[in-house]
């Protein structure tokens, strides 16, 4: 052997026993550098649990693992083949198919502006965000053992959840945390509408009478999809259904009747990519919407009592004001979103 090639040995011997068992120094040094949240000032307060406060490598983290598919036992799902960034954070079908090939039972929800909310999921049967991954990876990993043993034998995660969190080994609090934080961060705001109201720039006609519809008796919406985040956060039944053909929603975690076929009110900004509409995705278009808030109400005893009109099927808009109502939605739509929560 020349000297050069056993010096070479020397090395690869060198490194494998380092590797073998990594000291907490090579994992690099725990920062915990706050995350700071750009968040408009006429937004309300956005809740953060005390638990898990945003940092810069927490989100950073998160980010990762939200697009690597790791997290599927066969490699092939990631949070992002369903909640694809380039349609705000949901796709484009009525249901997407899950990891076991079945079809999910309700339409992918978008994932924006979502700390606001106190309940996730459409029916809200779960509380936190970090519970709502909790759930998600459950299904998509098979359990969460096998995916931890995984995360802790990988060679970049252990130093990057060090660096996140001070802690070794890599543990199903910390999956989630860190997941819930990249979540948390996305904050969507960028739009004509916040333009146009911070008098930066002025609306057309179309969009202005579309606006005096949204936030008028005539049209009525302003109840439910309030102003800035477009939704009250609330659950409401918005008189999709007849008693008989009604889902339970929110009644199946209240066990209360008065609940019965609420679903939580979705925002109204980034529509332009969040078709199919409504838990289910039974509207293709805005088209198809406005005409069922128009026209399609279905009567029944637990209908929303700011459904106007019931009883003759809805607000009663002509042709034109559905157009002008459509363009005032469309001002909702924030351009800027994808590209500011995946690029570093
Ligand atoms: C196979 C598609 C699919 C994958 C993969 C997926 N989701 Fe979802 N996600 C959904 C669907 C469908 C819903 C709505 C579920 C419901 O209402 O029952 C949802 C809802 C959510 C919600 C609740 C949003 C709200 O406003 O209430 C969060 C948070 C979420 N997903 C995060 C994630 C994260 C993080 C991952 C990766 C660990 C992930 N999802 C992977 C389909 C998916
Ligand atoms: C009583 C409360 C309420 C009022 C008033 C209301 N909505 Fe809704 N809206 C909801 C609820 C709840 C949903 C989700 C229902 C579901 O999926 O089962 C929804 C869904 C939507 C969606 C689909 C969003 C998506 O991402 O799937 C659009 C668009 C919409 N509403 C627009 C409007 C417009 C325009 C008006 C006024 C003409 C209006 N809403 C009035 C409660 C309301």
């Amino acid at each position: 052997m020349s000297g050069k090639l056993y010096w070479v040995g020397y090395l690869v011997i060198f490194l494998g026993l380092a590797c073998k068992d990594v000291p907490e120094s090579d994992l690099g040094t725990y920062d915990p550098t706050p995350y700071e949240l750009k968040i408009p000032t006429n937004y309300p307060p956005i809740f953060i649990p005390k638990g898990n406060p945003l940092t810069e490598k927490g989100v950073q983290l998160g980010k990762k693992l939200f697009f690597d598919p790791v997290i599927s036992f066969n490699g092939q799902f990631s949070c992002a083949t369903c909640h694809q960034p380039q349609n705000a954070f949901s796709d484009t079908l009525t249901f997407s198919k899950g990891i076991q090939g079945h079809f999910m039972a309700m339409n992918t929800m978008p994932l924006f502006n979502i700390g606001y909310y106190q309940r996730y999921s459409w029916t809200g049967k779960i509380n936190t965000i970090e519970l709502d991954i909790d759930v998600t990876i459950e299904e998509l990993h098979n359990g969460w053992e096998s995916l931890l043993l995984k995360l802790n034998s990988d060679k970049n995660y252990p130093a990057l959840f060090y660096q996140a969190f001070g802690k070794t080994p890599i543990t199903q609090d910390l999956v989630e945390k860190s997941l819930a934080q990249y979540v948390r961060s996305i904050i969507s705001f960028e739009t004509r509408f916040d333009s146009i109201v911070s008098g930066m720039i002025t609306p057309t006609a179309l969009e202005m009478r579309g606006y005096e519809l949204f936030f008028t008796e005539e049209g009525d919406c302003f109840h439910c999809h309030v102003d800035p985040l477009f939704t009250n956060t609330g659950f409401h039944n918005n008189a999709l259904d007849v008693i008989e053909k009604m889902h339970p929603g929110f009644e199946s975690v209240t066990g209360l009747e008065l609940d019965r076929g609420k679903f939580k009110v979705p925002s109204l900004r980034n529509l332009a990519y969040t078709a199919p509409y409504m838990h289910d995705g039974r509207f293709k278009t805005l088209k198809e919407v406005i005409d069922f808030y128009s026209e399609g109400l279905q009567y029944s005893p637990y209908a929303d009592s700011n459904m106007k009109n019931l009883h003759k099927g809805g607000i009663q808009i002509s042709e034109d004001d559905k157009t002008a109502l459509i363009a005032f939605l469309m001002t909702l739509t924030d351009k800027k979103l994808p590209e500011k929560y995946v690029s570093p």
